[in-house]
């Protein structure tokens, strides 16, 4: 029987894109068609969302939600079936979905991200019952509500998964919006929304979902620990066995060498010559010395703390001096970026960057590197380290989260066995992240072996496929647990 999911989440690919949540609730959707599992997602009606809808269907109409009218949209976009919350007051806003354009989050998110939850809560009781599901999945802080709105509606509910792509980002709101937000009183207690004192969107939602993902099995371990769970490791803890990693893959449709129309020209492990036409594509879009034998080190990333990149400024002697070159496109905090501007024109024709956000460039810099570098403090799964391996540049990780259970570091146990995929280097500190580029730098002159390792790179399976079979065993026991 066709197994019917409503995913919940605050940007989708390609419509509206901050980070690897919008690549996953792209491309988890068709993964799960072979499984016989369809999933339509609920996102806001941004106005990029809407101007992408071709006859949209109206399915429900909201007379006053969180203070005006709103309607629930149905449409299929991109191959997505989605429904969007078309609620002008909360979403009708351009750029970005979360924050203002001086960069402040806007104030009204607690109720613009509630508002979303709320409705799919409605939805999986049967708002519209044609499209009542099996499961509710609901993606990140901002959806979390959805398994409280369910709870407290005293109305039986359908199971949901609430997936964690990110701890560090929680939704906490003072607790006098809890009647603006219509959660009933008794839901600020310790077993509900309650959290330090305050209303936690995330927190919500780990306590009062049926199980709990997130994005690999390294940061599923991590998370329950004082350290990376950032204050709700106690809880994660309490659950259990309901709390489970699943590895993301990638979309290798969109991130696929042989056919990709944004790359200088088109390669594969059989025709890997054509690497070298966006290597040099590469050096010379960042005004890079156009040299075949320079070792490019490329780096695609929002600029946080997060991502461990201030480390790698400091290093940045070394990576030079072990003949890098650096190519970097990065958009986020500005000490960072100004950093790395200073190193461009310090470091005229070795270190290139773009500060900004730019598809094309970030899929020419996987083309183009020949080692694409992550060093994450944490990082609950990571994407571009995936299409690193698929477009063979050998990843250079910090041994986090997903970055651990996705690379295969190249020691001599692995170099010996024919297995490694790219490098690895704990603890995230700027004397591990450099001894790790020395060893990149040797490996590098080691022609033979750094080919061996880079085939071993492209033949890795980075495709959803088995994530996908994770998932859709995941829905079915839930579905089947209700059942019984
Ligand atoms: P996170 O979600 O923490 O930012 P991920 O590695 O999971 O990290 O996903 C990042 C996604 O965003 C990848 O698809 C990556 O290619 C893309 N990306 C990150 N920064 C940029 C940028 N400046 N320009 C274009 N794409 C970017
Ligand atoms: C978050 C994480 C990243 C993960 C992505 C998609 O943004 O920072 O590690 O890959 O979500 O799950």
């Amino acid at each position: 029987m066709t197994l019917k999911i409503l995913a919940v989440v605050s940007e989708i690919y390609p419509l509206v894109k901050t980070g690897g949540l919008a690549d996953v609730a792209g491309a988890l959707p068709g993964a799960l068609v072979p499984e016989d599992v369809a999933v339509t997602t609920l996102v806001p009606g941004y106005p990029a969302v809407l101007a992408a809808l071709k006859k949209p269907q109206v399915v429900h109409t909201f007379a006053g939600l969180f203070g005006h009218d709103a309607r629930l949209l149905k449409a299929n976009v991109s191959g997505l079936d989605l429904l969007v919350l078309d609620a002008p007051h909360l979403f009708n806003r351009p750029g970005n979905p979360y924050v203002d354009a001086d960069g402040k989050d806007w104030i009204d998110n607690p109720l613009r991200f509630a508002a979303l939850s709320r409705v799919a809560a409605e939805i999986g009781q049967g708002l519209v019952p044609a499209l009542t599901p099996d499961v509710i999945h609901a993606h990140d802080w901002q959806t979390g509500l959805t398994a409280a709105y369910l709870r407290y509606s005293g109305r039986p509910a359908v199971p949901t998964v609430m997936t964690v792509h990110n701890m560090a980002f929680q939704g906490q709101y003072g607790r006098d919006l809890l009647p603006a937000l219509g959660l009933p009183a008794r839901a600020y207690a310790i077993d509900g929304v309650e959290y330090y004192g305050t209303i936690g969107f995330l927190k919500a939602g780990l306590q009062l979902s049926d199980r709990i993902t997130t994005v690999s099995p390294t940061y599923a371990t991590e998370i329950r620990t004082a350290e990376g769970g950032m204050g709700l490791d106690g809880l994660l803890r309490s659950r259990g066995n309901a709390v489970s990693g699943i590895l993301n893959g990638i979309d290798t449709g969109v991130w696929n060498p042989a056919t990709d129309a944004r790359i200088a020209a088109p390669f594969e492990l059989s025709r890997l010559a054509g690497r070298a036409a966006n290597k040099k594509a590469l050096q010379q879009r960042l005004g890079l010395d156009v040299d075949p034998n320079a070792l490019i080190f490329g780096v695609v990333s929002r600029l946080s703390w997060q991502k461990g990149l201030d480390l790698l400024l400091e290093r940045l002697p070394a990576l030079l001096a072990a003949g890098g070159q650096l190519a970097l496109l990065g958009s986020g905090e500005m000490s960072l970026a100004n950093g790395f501007a200073g190193a461009t024109t310090l470091h005229k024709g070795r270190v290139g960057m773009v500060n900004g956000y730019d598809e094309g460039l970030a899929h020419l810099i996987q083309a183009g590197s020949d080692v694409i570098l992550v060093p994450s403090r944490f990082e609950p799964c990571g994407l571009t380290q995936l299409c690193a391996l698929r477009y063979g540049a050998l990843p250079l990780v910090a041994r986090v989260g997903g970055l651990a259970d996705t690379v295969i570091d190249a020691n001599e146990v692995a170099l010996a066995a024919g297995v490694g995929t790219g490098v690895q280097f704990s603890p995230v500190s700027g004397d591990a992240l450099e001894a790790a580029i020395w060893r990149t730098a040797d490996l590098w002159r080691d022609r033979p072996t750094w080919k061996k390792l880079q085939k071993n790179a492209m033949k890795t399976d980075v495709s959803w496929t088995r994530p996908a079979a994770a998932y859709a065993r995941l829905y079915r026991e839930l579905v089947a647990g209700r059942a019984g």
